[in-house]
């Protein structure tokens, strides 16, 4: 069996950025520069954001957090958007999701300029990604393809199943697996909560995508032997023992699990890694397309 190992692939991508941006400070150039804006202060959020603005320092990127209150006005909102939108100094703009529920999500990722939006969530850059056009790829099917590809998992021919359909992950994944990519060429079913015969067609699954959102989730019985396991799952649950008072766990019961896998990615320390490697090589590809 094959640990998936976040560390070590998102290690890689990120060594490969850093020696390119370092080129460009010797050569007199600025930074790439991401922006990334939260509104209130979930908790969960404040860490995935903290852990960008850090890796955007570690490989040489400028990178500037925007703080709002939980309450906003979405006209102040939409209004600051434009404004980073039309700042030549700014390459890449995120607004962490969720939002506050006054707050309208898809209104705030249109706002974003799609040469900007870094998280390949605005409908052009997803209609892109539909047409197989270059375009934002979301941060976490990416960091997943970069994956398969540091570990050369063979992806041609077989079948794989993402279980959970969001535009953040589940979709976009269901895309480029099925796309004529060197990592992709896949057979894909995409299930959802309705699916009605969801561990038969797991069994099926020669990759299995967990994307749902809910802890431990896929069992050992849900698996046949040697699939390859992506486990997109972070949930925070509560676990006294623990300093913080709770424990990130996965959607994949992993000790179970990996006796039957073949590779899998453990929570921590896997696909997490990889959305953060995703986010920072799109950030430098919309600083290469303004300053081409
Ligand atoms: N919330 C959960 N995942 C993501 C992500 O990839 N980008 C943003 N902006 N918000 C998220």
């Amino acid at each position: 069996m094959i640990l998936l190992d976040g560390k070590v692939a998102s290690a890689a991508v990120k060594e490969t950025i850093k020696k390119e941006t370092a080129v460009l400070l010797e050569t007199n150039k600025r930074a790439p520069h991401l922006v990334a804006i939260l509104v209130g202060n979930n908790g969960a959020s404040e860490t995935y954001v903290a852990s960008k603005v850090k890796n955007c320092e570690e490989v040489g990127f400028k990178s500037t957090l925007v703080r709002f209150d939980y309450f906003i006005d979405e006209k102040i909102l939409l209004e600051n958007i434009i404004e980073l939108n039309n700042d030549s100094s700014v390459d890449g703009i995120l607004v962490q999701l969720p939002l506050p529920k006054h707050i309208s999500e898809a209104k705030v990722i249109q706002t974003i300029a799609p040469t900007k939006d870094v998280d390949g969530f605005h409908p052009i850059n997803a209609g892109k990604l539909v047409q197989g056009l270059p375009s934002f790829i979301p941060a976490t099917p990416y960091g997943i393809m970069l994956m398969f590809e540091h570990y050369n998992l063979q992806t041609k021919g077989k079948h794989a199943v993402v279980i959970g359909r969001s535009n953040i992950v589940g979709r976009p994944m269901s895309i480029l697996l099925s796309s004529n990519l060197p990592f992709g060429n896949c057979t894909v079913t995409i299930c959802n909560s309705h699916t009605s015969n969801l561990k038969e067609i797991c069994l099926q699954g020669d990759i299995i995508v967990a994307a749902l959102g809910k802890p431990g989730f896929v069992k050992a019985e849900m698996v046949k032997d040697g699939a390859v396991i992506i486990d997109v799952g972070i949930t925070r649950v509560a676990d006294e023992t623990a300093k913080k008072g709770f424990r990130i766990k996965g959607d994949v019961s992993f000790d179970e699990v990996s006796t039957k896998a073949s590779a899998i990615t453990p929570v921590p320390g896997g696909v997490g890694l990889m959305t953060i490697a995703g986010l920072l090589k799109n950030t430098l590809q919309a600083y290469k397309n303004s300053n081409q």
